[in-house]
Parts: structure tokens; sequence; C-alpha cells
């Protein structure tokens, strides 16, 4: 079902100082930032070859990142993303072993304009797991 390791995720209290540590003390290529309103969170993303790295900042009222940045205030790794082909024969497979999947159940579209559903971290030894249709 686990494909490649799409992006890994860290949540940052201040996309622009983020960006500008990746872009500039880094020297990586960042892309330009990308307000997701429906996850309430503001992306960018860090290209390393391999695969990215997506920083988040809260987006909004009531974002799902506001409680994890207000335990760690300085930022931290919020979670991983791994892609999968069939994403629905995936959250079907994973709900009949009793993996917990976030929100209502259905995938709705991730920062790369492909469907994503969320794992709860409980069920995945403390990380919260994104799958994405690759
Ligand atoms: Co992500």
């Amino acid at each position: 079902m686990l494909g490649r390791l799409n992006h890994v995720a860290l949540a940052v209290p201040d996309l622009a100082t983020a960006t500008a540590a990746y872009r500039d003390t880094l020297g990586a290529r960042v892309t330009a930032p990308q307000a997701l309103p429906e996850h309430g969170v503001t992306v960018v993303f860090v290209d390393v070859g391999n695969t990215k790295i997506e920083l988040l900042e809260p987006l909004g009222a009531g974002s799902p990142i506001a409680a994890f940045l207000e335990k760690n205030p300085s930022g931290g790794m919020h979670h991983v993303c791994y892609e999968v082909d069939d994403i629905l024969a995936a959250r079907d497979q994973l709900k009949a072993a009793g993996a917990r999947v976030l929100g209502d159940g259905n995938p709705r579209t991730g920062a790369h304009g492909k469907p994503v559903l969320f794992l709860h971290p409980k069920d995945f030894f403390g990380t919260l797991v994104e799958l994405e249709q690759a």
C-alpha cells in the first residue's frame, strides 16, 4: 500500500522567517506561499531532491496546527506524508485494520491538488500520517 515519502511537514510559528532560513541560510529552493483555507494552513514546499519539506503556518481561527504550536512554540515536526496509488482502497484497508481516519473519513484536496487523508497519530506511534494519492 505504502509508496514513496512525499514530504515531511514542519509546523512553524512564522512562515516568512522559516522560508528565509531555508532559502537564504540553508540555500534551498522554496515555493511561493499557498493559502489552504480548507486545511487552516498556509504552506510552502522546500525541494530537497529526494523528497520535500512542507513548512506550515496557521491560517485563520481554529487552525488544526494552532494547538501543536502552543505545545511547541518554536515549531516542530508535524506529520509525514506517504504516497498511495488508490486512497479509497488504502482507507478501507486501514479502517478494516482498526486505524482511525481523521475528519469525516473522506479524502480532501491537499496542497498538490490531489486527494489526501490523515491517520490518527496514536495509531502510528505518535506520528500524524498523511496519505496522498500519487
Ligand atoms: Co502534508
